[in-house]
């Protein structure tokens, strides 16, 4: 597929995609979260649409593995099959009967053709591997081999002693725009009246400085998102001042505002939550939703104009006092305050863009300014790094080891982005 663009002499110029521009249904060559392992059942098969392909999910013999929900035969969802043999690892389709192997999808045999029917050994409906941690099935759809699961998976996420809950809903809009969404300073103007915002702010919830949550190694590698370039108190001509003074706010105090009047790193002794971004479509922000969690998201894409959103907030337990008192903070507030009020903002800003981009039949916003310097090097990185697809990938390897990304203004990398 070419595309054209603009040329400065208002010819149009034809190139290539990039792999970010190609990846409308995410990039495949990566571990992706699926569902609970709790909702897929013997009983009850899990269907879902993911990257594009309709997919099932069964429970067999305390296992779950993951076919293409298509029988090759008259392309009947196995979703809706029986499972004929108990205690064997088969699904038998609803339609004719054919009867495939859940493990590798081969078909074992035919029930309306007899034992010696010629499908038995010939036929496989697609097989993805699949794996399970802490209570989530990961799916691999990728054509490359699988990598470790740790390789994908943030590993405070996958130690042992990590608590942590999600939620997890279907979003209009193309995965890509919520990816972007920590760019163009969004987080003071849209979540500015947000509860939790108001939260963060309060004495009693600021942020343990010396909680830098697996920062640089401990949780692998990242794109950090220092927000450095967000302007946070000015005067307008025309307009005056923004934000509008609160008294919980001291403008022009060194706490509040660094001297270029742009982005704090801290508020009255609060450290800000800082945002993180890695692949395949993964949103770090730390302290979130309250002090001491590490929190993440995920963009699973569903297809093009669909996303699973999935949140989750990770903690670790000191005792058991501190256990009780965090189920208080995190049920009594955090979860609604966060998961739901506040990272519901950026969706509806998320379904925006799509509704527009659709509206006016762009694949892209066009519009992009210096404040959105985070997503043009967000698209660069990816670019070059995404996995199989990259420009620095050869042969299955990423090549280009230390190389810094081009014009990396506002988004840093924690360590080389070749060690993705
Ligand atoms: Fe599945 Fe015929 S459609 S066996």
């Amino acid at each position: 597929m070419e595309t054209t663009a603009p040329a400065k002499n208002g010819a149009h110029r034809t190139r290539q995609p990039t792999p970010y521009e190609e990846a409308t249904l995410g990039f495949r060559n990566y571990w992706w979260p699926a569902c609970l392992t709790k909702d897929v059942s013997v009983k009850k098969p899990k269907a879902m649409r993911l990257l594009g392909d309709e997919v099932v999910f069964f429970k067999r013999n305390g296992h779950v593995y993951a076919l293409r929900d298509e029988c090759p035969h008259r392309g009947t969802r196995l979703s809706r099959g029986k499972y004929e043999f108990p205690g064997t690892d088969t699904i038998s389709c609803r339609y004719h009967g054919w009867t495939y192997d859940v493990k590798d999808g081969m078909c074992l045999g035919d029930l309306t053709d007899g034992p010696d029917s010629p499908a038995r050994g010939r036929v496989r409906v697609k097989s993805y591997p699949v794996q399970e941690a802490k209570g989530i099935v990961w799916i691999w759809m990728g054509e490359m081999e699988p990598v470790p699961l740790e390789e994908d998976v943030p590993p405070l996420v996958l130690r042992e002693d990590t608590w942590l809950n999600t939620r997890a809903t279907v979003n209009y809009g193309n995965w890509r725009w919520h990816f972007e969404n920590p760019g163009g300073g969004h987080a003071f103007m849209v979540h500015r009246d947000s509860i939790h915002m108001l939260f963060t702010q309060l004495p009693a919830f600021a942020h343990d400085q010396r909680a830098e949550l697996g920062e640089d190694g401990e949780d692998g590698v990242w794109m950090l998102h220092n927000g450095k370039g967000v302007t946070r108190y000015a005067e307008y001509p025309d307009l005056g001042k923004w934000p509008r003074p609160r008294p919980w706010r001291r403008e022009g105090d060194p706490k509040t505002t660094e001297k270029d009047g742009r982005t704090p790193k801290t508020v009255r002794g609060i450290r800000y939550s800082r945002a993180a971004q890695r692949l395949p479509a993964i949103t770090r922000i730390t302290h979130a939703p309250i002090t001491g969690c590490m929190y993440y998201e995920w963009y699973v894409p569903v297809d093009e104009d669909h996303y699973i959103y999935l949140q989750m907030a990770t903690y670790w337990f000191k005792n058991p006092i501190d256990r009780l008192w965090f189920y208080a903070k995190f049920y009594g507030y955090g979860r609604w305050a966060q998961f739901i009020r506040f990272n519901k903002q950026d969706a509806d800003m998320v379904r925006d863009t799509t509704d527009y981009a659709k509206r006016h039949g762009f694949s892209w916003p066009s519009k992009l300014h210096r404040v959105d310097q985070i997503s043009f090097d967000q698209r660069e990185i990816v670019n070059r790094t995404a996995r199989g697809v990259g420009t620095d990938w050869v042969d299955g390897k990423l090549q280009g080891a230390g190389k810094k990304p081009a014009k990396a203004r506002e988004l840093v990398t924690s360590t080389p982005p070749s060690t993705w």
